[in-house]
């Protein structure tokens, strides 16, 4: 890695310094500003410890802030060498144009705006609580600016047919305006279905953190190419490396047992990135296979999200105070079910994605997210073992259940 470091690029060690300096910046002032947020009344409710206790609110405000001024103050590193003329010197096509790159400062800071309106937007969110269908309008405002610069830059809007349907629509289809329908579409994916895998001890931290090094250690793999994808994932690399550096500094301050939440505001800023990187680095596809639990998760929760079944406000596990376990949610439909909510219930049923309890005019069913799931499946957990599930544990479990 240090040899790839030293050779392809400088601003790369820049951009981890960046990373260190930002995490330990996050994770030294929360704490400072813990006060100040509970006088404003940023505040929530643990619910799922014995004593409940108030904690500061959407302080991924923090880690945000934090993490806007580390990029803002990266801005002029990857573009150095014109500044010293070393371009000239170098000539390492194509990586360095014989005039200034405005297009790739353009690119840089249509970036940096997204991701200042989605911070902003979901911070308002927090405040307001606005409602869910508002919320899924914000993030396709917040993605305009991007999708202008792809749109100058690039825009190309081709993609390759997946092999099984190439016998329909051949090797290439051109998706033309669609195409942006589809990545304003990601920035609502992304963003909100962070926040709709929520509700637990580090858990929204936790996946965003796991996202962001798989997508890292994807662009590493591309570092050694010597064409224009290497500009691209290292672009990817510079809006990730202080997202991770953040992320772990506010993740110490968020893991079980919190001291603080993150809020909506966290939400938005961790799927926004994620948005960016792979829109203007022309991964989206690729992206899509880092999301696989939240794309479960989402297609799970839309019955409840497009109120095809009631959804209450939070669907977040139960606490049971007496074992200290968390145990699935429920909610209460009543009977006779709309045709439509009949047809869900038994399509899940048939899939093994419900348990049904009748009682007397109604019936009981648990909440249509993963977190229920897995503690449907598995049973009672306890909330550290819950965030912390990791897939060789979930094969075991599964190994488990199929003996
Ligand atoms: C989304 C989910 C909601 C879930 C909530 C949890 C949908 C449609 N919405 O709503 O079901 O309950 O996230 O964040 O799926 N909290 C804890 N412990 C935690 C984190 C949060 O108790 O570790 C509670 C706190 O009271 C906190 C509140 O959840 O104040 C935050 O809820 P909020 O983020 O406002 O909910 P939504 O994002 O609207
Ligand atoms: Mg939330």
């Amino acid at each position: 890695l240090v040899i790839i470091f030293n050779t392809v690029h400088d601003p790369l060690t820049a951009s981890i310094g960046f990373g260190i300096l930002g995490g330990s910046t996050t994770w030294l002032i929360i704490p400072m500003l813990t006060e100040s947020f509970l006088n404003a009344k940023r505040t929530g409710r643990d619910a799922h410890k014995l004593t409940k206790p108030i904690l500061p609110e959407s302080m991924g405000v923090i880690a945000a802030t934090v993490y806007l001024i580390c990029l803002f103050l990266f801005i002029p590193f990857p573009f150095m060498d014109y500044f010293t003329g070393q371009h000239i010197l170098s000539r390492k096509e194509p990586f360095h144009t014989p005039t200034f790159p405005h297009n790739k400062l353009g690119e840089f800071l249509s970036a940096l705006l997204s991701l200042q309106s989605m911070i902003l937007l979901g911070f308002a969110d927090d405040v307001f609580d606005i409602r869910w269908r508002y919320k899924l309008l914000l993030p396709t405002i917040a993605s305009v600016p991007i999708l202008i610069n792809y749109y100058v830059g690039s825009g190309e809007t081709h993609i390759s047919v997946p092999i099984p349907l190439r016998f329909i629509f051949g090797q290439i289809l051109d998706l033309g305006p669609l195409y942006y329908v589809y990545m304003g579409m990601m920035a609502v994916f992304c963003t909100n279905s962070i926040n709709i895998m929520a509700g637990i001890n580090g858990v929204e931290v936790g996946q965003s953190l796991v996202i962001a090094t798989s997508i890292a250690a994807n662009d590493l793999l591309f570092l050694n190419a010597f064409d224009q994808t290497v500009e691209t994932h290292l672009f990817s690399l510079f809006f990730l490396i202080p997202f991770i550096g953040v992320t772990i500094g506010l993740m110490i301050h968020n893991w079980f047992p919190a001291r603080v939440f993150v809020g909506d505001t966290y939400c938005y800023f961790a799927g926004m990135t994620f948005a960016v990187v792979s829109v203007l680095g022309h991964f989206s596809k690729t992206l899509l296979l880092f999301f696989i639990p939240q794309i479960f998760n989402f297609i799970y929760s839309a019955p409840q999200l497009f109120k095809l079944v009631d959804c209450p406000r939070h669907r977040m596990p139960d606490f049971n105070p007496r074992t200290n376990k968390l145990e699935y949610s429920t909610v209460r439909l009543e009977q006779p079910l709309s045709p439509v909510s009949s047809i869900v219930i038994k399509l899940f049923t048939l899939l093994r994605l419900v348990e049904i309890k009748h009682e007397k005019e109604e019936i009981v069913v648990n909440n249509f997210t993963l977190l229920n799931l897995i503690l449907l499946k598995f049973g009672p957990m306890h909330e550290r073992t819950l965030a912390s599930i990791s897939p060789p544990a979930l094969r075991r479990a599964l190994a488990r259940l199929a003996r």
